[in-house]
């Protein structure tokens, strides 16, 4: 059985721009955020507390996450990325409520995306986990390459596991895992899920499925039909990550809202201001919707 209802948290701001060449201005970031509160996201990912040498479009951190906070709209979250203790400590100065810490079930990425092996990062994110609840922050945990590694290939949906459980043992209230570069399908997706539930219960999980071989919705199907009921999106099917050559956006929100109304699922999302919020940013950065429901809606 399907659930009645899903929660999307939503990637545009952060995972969405984050491996945007040209640098996006403060004020668009912010004017994206307040775009998709009116399209009725409760969950926006507002941005990241890394370090700008790494990833130079997420430097204006501080000031986006204070400018939105200035003004949150009722109900809404607004989770940051916070890597280590200086990231957490400065998210908390900017106002953060809820955080996320981020490992990965593969250990060339975890290199290549943080500078530190799994066991490394997980020691690192437990002083981020109880300095953040001493301050009554949440905090979110993910796990990426959950599938496949872009430098090691298949991954076990033991090492998944694994890692999820620890996140959760930290507290973390839910678990969002992460498929990178896109290379699940509905079958190795749902081996991993059944891997993971084991450790975690599913009602802790998430799916963040990229949409690199195009099948995202697929997988967001495949999920569903497992109990996972809260999915991570991209307005416009923005983004990529910057540790992850050729990998593509989150799976578009528009095509998640579109497969979830269709199922008869309520997401408390309004497809057509989504859209013309996915026209909007998409222009901004030059260039029309990467997807299909945007493209399709517009062209109405
Ligand atoms: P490092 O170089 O190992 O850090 O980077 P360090 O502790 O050795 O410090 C080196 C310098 O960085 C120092 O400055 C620190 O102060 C500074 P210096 O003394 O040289 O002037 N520094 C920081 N500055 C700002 N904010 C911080 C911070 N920490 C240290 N938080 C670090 C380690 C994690 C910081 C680095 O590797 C990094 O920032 N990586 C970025 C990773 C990233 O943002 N990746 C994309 C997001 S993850 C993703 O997209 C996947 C996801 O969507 C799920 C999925 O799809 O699978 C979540
Ligand atoms: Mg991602």
């Amino acid at each position: 059985k399907l659930p009645n209802a899903v929660r999307i948290v939503e990637m545009g701001p952060r995972d969405g721009l984050q491996n945007e060449k040209q640098l996006v201005p403060t004020e668009t970031k912010v004017e994206l955020v307040r775009r998709l509160e009116r399209a009725g996201l409760k969950a926006i990912e507002t941005t990241s507390f890394v370090s700008p040498k790494w990833v130079p479009q997420m430097g204006d951190n501080a000031e986006v996450l204070a400018r939105v906070l200035a003004q949150p709209a009722a109900g809404v979250a607004y989770p940051v990325l916070t890597p280590n203790l200086k990231g957490f400590e400065a998210a908390l100065a900017a106002g953060a409520k809820e955080v996320a810490v981020f490992g990965a079930a593969s250990e060339s990425f975890s290199q290549k995306n943080i500078n530190c092996s799994i066991a490394e990062s997980l020691a690192r994110f437990r002083p981020v986990t109880e300095a953040a609840h001493a301050a009554g922050v949440r905090v979110r945990g993910y796990v990426s390459c959950v599938v496949g590694c872009p430098y090691e290939g298949a991954v076990a949906p033991q090492a998944v596991a694994e890692v999820a459980a620890t996140l959760r043992d930290m507290g973390c209230y839910e678990i969002s895992l992460g498929d990178t570069i896109g290379v699940g399908n509905p079958a190795s997706i749902q081996r991993m899920l059944e891997a993971v539930a084991m450790r975690v219960p599913v009602e802790l999980l998430a799916g963040h499925y990229h949409d690199t071989y195009g099948m995202a919705v697929a997988n967001v199907h495949a999920s569903l039909q497992m109990g996972v009921a809260v999915f991570d999106a991209s307005v416009g099917g923005l983004g990529g990550c910057p540790y992850a050559a050729g990998a593509s956006g989150n799976v578009a929100t528009e095509d998640v809202v579109w497969l979830l109304h269709g199922l008869g699922i309520d997401t408390g999302i309004e497809l057509d201001a989504l859209v013309d919020t996915a026209a909007w940013i998409s222009a901004q950065l030059g260039r029309e919707p990467a997807s299909r429901v945007a493209r399709a809606v517009l062209a109405k």
